[in-house]
């Protein structure tokens, strides 16, 4: 196969048939990992192959349950305790890892690469690992499954503008923060392109709750008929309980977004519907946490609502158990990076939305609240499985409720 094809058509496959890879195959596979550059040719990384039942069950119940995508993988193993610096251990460690991905595709072999996981001592264990080695990843591989229809096929790639710069930096960087205020619309969108791919085909994002679920059907899908109008619209487990009498438009600063929904769900683009047109359902629940351009989403809200109409908006109180515990944890710095491991973080940078901050749009544009509630879901509390702890964070809820409700009408 030509290098190029390789390089292009690549991919992290997350479905794997359940056919064993060769013995051949897999050590053509190390032949290239072998072949790679090394930092002073001292080839300080290694593999061991793991195709064993029983270390494939332990290795999913204390590492990651992502071994079930998988029969087989590699985990790689890196002696990173002779170090010249520069990293070089682990770049090194990454070229082999990239010339046995880009062999396994020559083979019609898939292969993930997966950093997220945990337990590693307990993989080093189980594995016989020095402790002073390192266990920077594992590599999943497999004959592809046939990928579903509407999977995307080339994840998005940042502007080559944003890669190369010319004499000196370009100076486009994500801050390593999760506070939304830090972050500018262009980063913002750009972050969410890039993250795109990772989450929303298979809807990871964490926001979707059992404990909510009936309050989005009382909320919205028992009270509405016909089109509603859905502003920056990340719920997987609500779209599948719309009924057929609902017509769904989504508007979303993220066309990628916006047409793989359309791909999955028989739903209307908003930026294609005539601008004029109004709607009885508008739709906004738990997004302006993550949307920076809040004034013009309230200033559409107001153009599109028809005067009979009504707006249902659900966010985070600003006040709740579940904004204070997240705030608490950015201010003692524990939560500083995007990729930390709040139930945001895998749509970004967000920042929690205050009541008056609403009310302050709503009276802009000319809305007003017709009913008010708090929601109490528990959502904090459903993260925790020692019951005490539980119960604790349920009593706090109720003086200090996750959740607002609001119904707004066009004055
Ligand atoms: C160091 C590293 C760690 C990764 N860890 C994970 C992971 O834990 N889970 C996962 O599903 N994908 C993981 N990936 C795959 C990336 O999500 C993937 O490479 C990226 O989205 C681009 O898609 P592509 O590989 O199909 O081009 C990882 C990739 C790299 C390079």
């Amino acid at each position: 196969m030509e290098l190029n094809k390789a390089i292009k058509n690549r991919r992290s496959i997350r479905e794997y048939k359940t056919k064993l890879v060769t013995d051949e195959s897999i050590d053509e596979l190390v032949d290239s990992f072998s072949l790679a550059p090394t930092s002073c040719n001292l080839q300080l990384a290694s593999l061991v192959l793991v195709n064993d039942k029983e270390t494939l069950v332990l290795m999913k119940k204390h590492v990651t349950g992502k071994v079930d995508w998988t029969n087989q993988l590699f985990v790689l193993v890196v002696n990173n305790t002779i170090n010249y610096g520069n990293s070089a251990q682990e770049i090194s460690a990454g070229m082999a890892v990239q010339n046995l991905m880009l062999k396994a595709e020559e083979l019609g072999i898939g292969t993930c690469p997966i950093a997220g996981f945990s337990g590693k001592s307990y993989l080093k264990k189980l594995l016989n690992v020095p402790v002073e080695f390192d266990i920077p990843l594992l590599i999943f591989f497999g004959y592809k499954k046939e990928l579903p229809k509407n999977h995307l096929i080339v994840p998005y790639r940042a502007d080559k503008q944003i890669i190369l710069s010319k004499n000196k930096f370009n100076n486009f960087y994500f801050k390593s923060t999760n506070n939304l205020n830090k972050w500018t619309l262009d980063e913002i969108l750009e972050y969410r392109k890039r993250i795109f791919s990772v989450y929303y085909p298979r809807f990871r994002h964490g926001l979707w709750r059992n404990s909510l679920n009936d309050e989005f059907k009382t909320f919205l899908i028992n009270s509405i008929n016909g089109d509603c109008l859905c502003y920056y619209f990340w719920e997987s487990g609500f779209l599948n309980q719309l009924n057929d009498n609902i017509d769904l438009y989504v508007y979303d600063d993220f066309d990628e977004y916006t047409n793989f929904l359309k791909s999955k769900y028989d739903i209307n683009i908003s930026k294609k519907f005539d601008k004029s047109k109004k709607f009885d359902n508008i739709f906004l629940a738990n997004t302006l946490e993550f949307c920076k351009n809040r004034e013009d989403v309230f200033k559409d809200i107001s153009l599109k609502l028809s005067t009979s109409g009504s707006a249902k908006l659900l966010f985070f109180n600003y006040w709740g158990i579940f904004a204070i515990f997240f705030r608490t944890l950015n201010l003692i710095g524990l939560t500083n990076s995007v990729y930390e491991k709040s139930p945001f973080y895998k749509i970004g940078p967000y920042g929690f939305i205050k009541y008056s901050e609403v009310k302050t749009y709503l009276k802009e544009n000319n809305l007003e609240i017709v009913e008010k509630k708090f929601i109490r879901t528990n959502c904090l509390g459903d993260k925790f499985n020692n019951k005490i702890i539980r119960y604790l964070i349920s009593m706090t809820n109720i003086i200090f409720p996750e959740n607002i409700k609001l119904k707004i009408k066009l004055k």
